[in-house]
């Protein structure tokens, strides 16, 4: 599969995803976006990948937010068509997946950059890392998920000051707000990235996409959490990565996990 914005490269079982349009700052167009969908479908029904790590090309941004210049005209059905195929095709799906997505946040993480590594599932950020919610400065709201998974992350207080000051936060206060959980020099950044992927490539995936499924049902509207972690956890009896994981156990030796 050929893309023109993004490029992909596969170490062992986890796949790296660089979005690669750094005279843009990697701006988010239409384009991009689809690209994203299709990179993420594939590698997220390949048995081969195991985990994903996002990331921006160049050292100056992850992502700078939506492209502007392509939603500039928009009128209002334009925006809500924006704003909806965004969050299915990209936002929504990236957070739904079965495996995990890191973002390696390199750079500038504005708007859409921010909500989509806000819809990754593990953030680590380098320590030029400036990030932020700003379309209130243009006039617009943040449209990707923005509202609802900074609230997640921060808490009501902090998405309120952040949204309407459009303000950038450095890595530091990021990651003492809890919207990163780690930061290191823009040098260690993929392989601290790396560790976390090796550690969690070790572990079952049907668990950890059962894990992922219970987590994210306590913050759906009329579904009870604890009720999606009993039948999760029940299912997860009937999975070979149980029967691998508890022999192994029992055997004393490490597990290999088929994902089945
Ligand atoms: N959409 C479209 N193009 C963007 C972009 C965006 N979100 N962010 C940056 N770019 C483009 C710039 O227009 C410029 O392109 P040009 O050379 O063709 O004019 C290029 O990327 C470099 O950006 P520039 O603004 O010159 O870099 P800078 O170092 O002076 O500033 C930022 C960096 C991130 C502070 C600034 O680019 C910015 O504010 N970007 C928009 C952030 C934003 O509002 N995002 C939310 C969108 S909803």
């Amino acid at each position: 599969m050929a893309y023109t914005h993004l490029l992909l490269e596969q170490k062992e079982n986890i796949l790296y995803i660089t979005i690669n349009r750094p005279d843009q700052l990697n701006a988010l167009n239409k384009q991009t976006i689809e690209e994203l969908n299709k990179a993420l479908a594939l590698a997220d029904v390949n048995p081969d990948i195991r985990v994903i790590i996002l990331t921006g090309s160049g050292s100056k941004a992850f992502v700078a937010g939506a492209d502007i210049k392509e939603f500039a005209s928009f009128g209002v059905d334009e925006g809500r068509m924006l704003s909806r195929s965004g969050h299915k095709l990209l936002f929504d799906f990236v957070e739904n997946m079965s495996k995990p997505v890191i973002a390696a946040v390199n750079g500038f993480a504005l708007g859409g950059g921010l909500e989509l590594a806000m819809s990754c599932h593990i953030r680590v950020a380098s320590d030029n890392a400036k990030m932020g919610l700003p379309e209130v400065s243009l006039g617009v709201i943040p449209g990707y998920g923005g509202t609802q998974r900074l609230t997640q992350l921060v808490g009501k207080g902090k998405a309120m000051e952040l949204i309407a000051t459009a303000a950038m936060i450095n890595a530091a206060e990021a990651l003492q707000w809890g919207l990163v959980n780690h930061v290191v020099t823009q040098e260690e950044l993929l392989a601290k990235c790396e560790e976390i992927a090796k550690n969690v490539a070790k572990n079952s995936p049907t668990a950890i996409a059962s894990a992922y499924r219970s987590i994210l049902a306590g913050f759906k509207k009329g579904v009870n959490g604890y009720e999606a972690e009993i039948k999760e956890f029940g299912q997860c009896f009937g999975t070979e990565d149980f029967k691998e994981g508890t022999s192994a156990f029992m055997e004393k030796r490490k597990p290999s996990f088929s994902g089945r």
